[in-house]
């Protein structure tokens, strides 16, 4: 694991963009894994602003997703889809066709999941993954387990996952209570994963994933075992880290 320092979020967010940039200009036609959540904001923000400077071509760049929750149409302003349109797709020249998430739309779990495995596999795999982190290890939606899961699936939220995301929801109650995810062995398979974190309430997560022993119940420590992992972490998600 190589560990990049961060001073705060907005140092934090250049450091991924940076790495991702990199990643784009050394292979154009690469694919990258995506995840959505509060971390990778900033990150994205950077790109668009490189992009919007003629730094950045994303014209044969492929985006996977990291998950969906289940039963959000696209055009809710929660679904993925949508923070992904928002906050990075409609500001840079990605093909369209070119972007890929589980469908949330899709009721029938196992027919959503071997969908966007096949979709993985067509498009080659990962390049690179970023993800951020769970305050309770997460990673994806990929919750502490006594395993640890293999391709996409359906997962139940959990309570801790829940609380979580009820920020962005108005009430509790409308936090969907399933999601469709990648796997950890999808995840294991990217060819480099850089992991984002920012805030104290990661501090402890982050410590646990990356120096105590590799667990289910802290599904992020399964990155002990990848051989190109980026860890960019501000001051406050360190904390914990000697
Ligand atoms: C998002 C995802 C989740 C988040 C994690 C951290 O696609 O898969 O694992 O990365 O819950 O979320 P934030 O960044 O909101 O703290």
């Amino acid at each position: 694991m190589r560990l990049y320092r961060a001073k705060n979020y907005e140092d934090m967010s250049r450091k991924a963009a940076n790495i991702i940039s990199a990643q784009v200009i050394m292979k154009p036609d690469c694919v990258l894994g995506l995840a959505t959540g509060s971390t990778p904001i900033g990150t994205y923000k950077q790109l668009i602003e490189w992009y919007d400077k003629g730094d950045l071509d994303f014209s044969e760049v492929t985006t996977v997703n990291l998950d969906e929750y289940k039963g959000l149409p696209k055009e809710n302003d929660q679904s993925y889809y949508y923070f992904m349109h928002e906050n990075l797709f409609n500001h840079i020249n990605l093909q369209k066709g070119r972007s890929f998430l589980p469908d949330g739309t899709e009721p029938d779990s196992e027919k959503a999941c071997s969908n966007y495995n096949a979709v993985i596999r067509q498009v080659g795999g990962i390049d690179l993954q970023l993800l951020g982190i769970g305050r309770n290890g997460h990673i994806g939606f990929n919750e502490p387990d006594d395993h640890f899961s293999l391709e996409t699936h359906c997962v139940d939220l959990t309570p801790s996952t829940i609380d979580a995301n009820k920020r962005f929801f108005e009430k509790e109650e409308d936090v969907p209570r399933q999601a469709y995810t990648m796997g950890i062995k999808t995840i294991m398979q990217a060819k480099k994963v850089l992991l984002v974190a920012s805030g104290e309430d990661k501090a402890k997560a982050l410590y646990d994933s990356f120096y105590g022993p590799v667990t289910p119940s802290v599904p992020a420590s399964i990155l002990q075992y990848h051989k190109n992992v980026y860890v960019v972490a501000d001051e406050a998600a360190l904390s914990m880290i000697p």
